[in-house]
């Protein structure tokens, strides 16, 4: 396993039920409000508290003055309540006296502004004084309350992201270049300077990439790949190196209690899998894009479950009803927020936790929605939904703790392909590399497989199908590992754009696709890109898909043709073919397809393996699997559907949540956004 390892098993925090709480910040209201928050918390079911995210100012109210008493008062009555806190370090936003005292704190953004102080998430990486000082506070904190009756689990700062490009961040950005390329010769063939007269001389000669430098139309266009991709890693590990002094600063004093930071799921900026094997699990916030199909956030669930090798996750965050920072922030519809909270835990969380518990008075997200509202009320929808919710989850127990989802259908998720691809001039600036990825995990899930959403070091073995879509950079040792999945029987799916470059993004030197040519028994010499309106007519079987964007034209090399163009010069030539490899088979869609299209080809993949579920015909119908410590299968069914629907029991079953017990071929009435645990008998 190398630095992106992920199989290691995550650690998680030892609970006796799924966590039930969130984001609790009571410094920023009155202590007799105190009393109304828990009497509360305890008519909903809340039994976890995230505690001290953004109270830098208040613990630190000066460089050597420290105050823990509100702190100190927040976890003991928590203790005295019986319900247990994860504790945050509160160094995601720097009080006013530290970037004052340390303007190097503050960022210098894209554009080589140096900011004021401001906002939160915005301290450079690379400063002295803020490793210093977080770490020192981080210390403290565990010093005092690593024993504490309330702590589960520690939650170092919060949501790390975005860049800096300072001076102090460009010198780190150097030091890293030595560490990864070892000599300015190896670097400057890595990032092919000879092209545009750029071979450095001196390591004192590199720049960030930024709009003062390689980039114009800011972040995606860039005149060096290579040296804009160097950057995203190089700013991911500096992050990261933010979050393991905090964690090493803990351990000092606490060498139990599991770390973890929250995540953002399809989070650009930041690698997780350079991450993963830093955190002792894995957690995130699920804010998903307005009007988003389910199989958006369970992608983002599936990715997160996919850091730890498979082990459970917590969600972190999640309104019980509206955002807030949107330009329109709809309210989740009653039924919603159960349904969204049973595809976590479907998906592998292991906790459910809400931002926030008590809304804000002021600033920024006064109006973001909270278990409990300015009023204090419990008799409101939102109230009412969160405390039935609780009560579910208190009767579902200890039982999905640890399980385990037993896919065997992954989808190899890749940063470094991701930044390649929307960095890249050419062939088209209207493919996302998310969108193409979840179609093709959309088409899947739909079709009721399970499926491992893995980095590309991942072990292969245990797979028997592996989606590779826009996978742009093959690295390492991955050609040959996806060969053997085919050699013992699998089969491997590619797609346009997929295996051009090497991890430096340099192309290959030998036809397309690369290293996978063998096995997709094909060659690429052209690839066309038009407009969006640009539509191409792709027959697969009774249906007509309808291709966009980059149409490569495909010679076969031992392939046979599944589908072909329908217009143009090359009407006739291959759009989608398959190949005979080992055993197995591997696939290769040359365009775009759009969802129809990609699920008739996805469906055809799994129907060779026996692995479409038995629920596939319900369309609305989203069904996970978990199998439990003890063996105890979980079958999860999500009806997102706006119409009641009745399925025919697949097997013998009791339904948790009902209590009933179903035989197989029974019907079972799921009503609009319903939800059934069955426990397989
Ligand atoms: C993020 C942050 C929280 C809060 C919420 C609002 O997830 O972590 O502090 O700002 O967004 O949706
Ligand atoms: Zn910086």
């Amino acid at each position: 396993m190398s630095e992106h390892g992920s199989g290691d098993d995550g650690r998680l925090p030892y609970t006796a039920k799924v966590p039930y709480g969130g984001d609790y910040n009571p410094e920023q209201w009155p202590r007799d409000v105190w009393d109304d928050d828990h009497r509360l918390f305890t008519r909903a079911g809340v039994d976890t508290l995230t505690v001290g995210v953004f109270s830098w100012s208040v613990t630190q109210p000066a460089e050597d003055v420290h105050d823990f008493t509100v702190l100190d008062g927040i976890l003991d009555r928590a203790a005295a309540e019986g319900r247990q806190v994860c504790l945050a370090t509160p160094t995601a936003a720097v009080p006013p006296w530290l970037a004052k005292k340390y303007p190097e704190v503050n960022r210098t953004d894209f554009e080589g502004r140096r900011h004021r102080y401001g906002q939160r998430h915005n301290f450079c990486p690379s400063s002295p004084a803020y490793r210093r000082l977080s770490t020192a506070l981080a210390a403290r904190l565990a010093e005092r309350y690593a024993r504490h009756p309330a702590l589960l689990a520690w939650h170092v700062n919060n949501e790390y992201g975005g860049s800096c490009y300072c001076d102090l961040c460009a010198e780190a950005f150097r030091d890293w270049l030595r560490a990864r390329h070892g000599a300015l010769d190896a670097l400057n063939d890595a990032w092919c300077t000879t092209f545009w007269s750029h071979r450095f001389t001196d390591w004192d000669e590199i720049e960030p990439p930024s709009a003062l430098t390689e980039h114009w139309r800011g972040p995606d266009h860039t005149a060096f790949q290579g040296v804009t991709l160097d950057y995203q890693r190089f700013m991911t590990d500096a992050l990261l190196g933010c979050f393991t002094a905090e964690k090493d600063a803990i351990r000092v004093h606490d060498p139990d209690t599991p770390v973890t930071t929250n995540l953002m799921g399809v989070y650009r900026p930041v690698d997780y899998h350079r991450w993963a094997p830093h955190l002792d699990f894995a957690s995130w916030d699920n804010y998903p894009p307005l009007d988003a199909p389910p199989t958006r956030p369970a992608l983002a669930h599936d990715l997160m479950r996919g850091l730890k090798g498979g082990a459970p996750f917590w969600l972190m965050e999640q309104t019980p009803s509206t955002t807030a920072c949107r330009d329109v922030n709809p309210l989740r519809r009653p039924g919603e927020l159960r349904l969204a909270t049973w595809q976590a835990v479907a998906h592998g969380a292991d906790a459910a936790l809400f931002f926030q518990l008590r809304a804000s008075r002021g600033a920024c997200e006064k109006y973001h929605g909270a278990v409990i509202g300015h009023a204090g009320r419990d008799d409101t929808r939102v109230f009412a939904e969160v405390a039935a919710l609780g009560a579910e989850l208190e009767r579902l127990g200890a039982l999905s703790l640890g399980a385990r989802t037993p896919a065997r259908t992954a989808l190899l998720f890749d940063w470094d392909s991701w930044w390649a691809l929307e960095i890249s001039d050419g062939p088209s600036r209207l493919i996302r590399y998310p969108d193409v990825v979840h179609a093709y995990y959309r088409a899947a899930r739909e079709a009721g497989a399970d499926v491992d959403v893995v980095p590309v070091t991942a072990d292969l073995t245990s797979y028997d199908v592996v989606l590779a879509p826009v996978l742009h950079l093959v690295e390492g040792d991955l050609a040959t590992r996806l060969e053997a999945v085919a050699r013992r029987g699998g089969t491997v799916l590619a797609t346009f754009l997929t295996a051009r470059c090497d991890a430096h993004d340099r192309a290959f030197l030998a036809d397309v696709p690369g290293p996978l040519a063998p096995l997709m028994g094909i060659r690429v010499d052209e690839w066309d890109a038009r407009p969006e309106d640009v539509v191409q007519p792709v027959r697969l079987g009774e249906l007509t898909a309808r291709a966009r964007f980059v149409f490569e034209i495909v010679r076969l090399r031992g392939a046979t043709p599944v589908a072909v163009y329908g217009a143009d010069f090359y009407a006739g030539s291959p759009a989608v073919t398959r190949n005979r490899f080992g055993g197995g088979e591997g696939w290769y869609v040359a365009t775009s397809l759009d969802q129809p299209g990609v699920d008739h080809v996805v469906r055809r993949v799994l129907a060779r393996h026996a692995l479409t579920g038995p629920y596939a015909d319900h369309r609305d119908v989203e069904t996970a699997t978990r199998v439990t410590p003890d063996g105890a299968h979980l079958l999860f069914l999500l009806h997102h559907g706006a119409k009641p629907t009745a399925v025919a029991v697949h097997a013998a079953a009791r339904d948790l949540l009902t209590g009933r017990r179903l035989d197989r071929g029974d019907t079972l009435v799921l009503a609009p956004l319903g939800v059934a645990v069955l426990v397989l008998q």
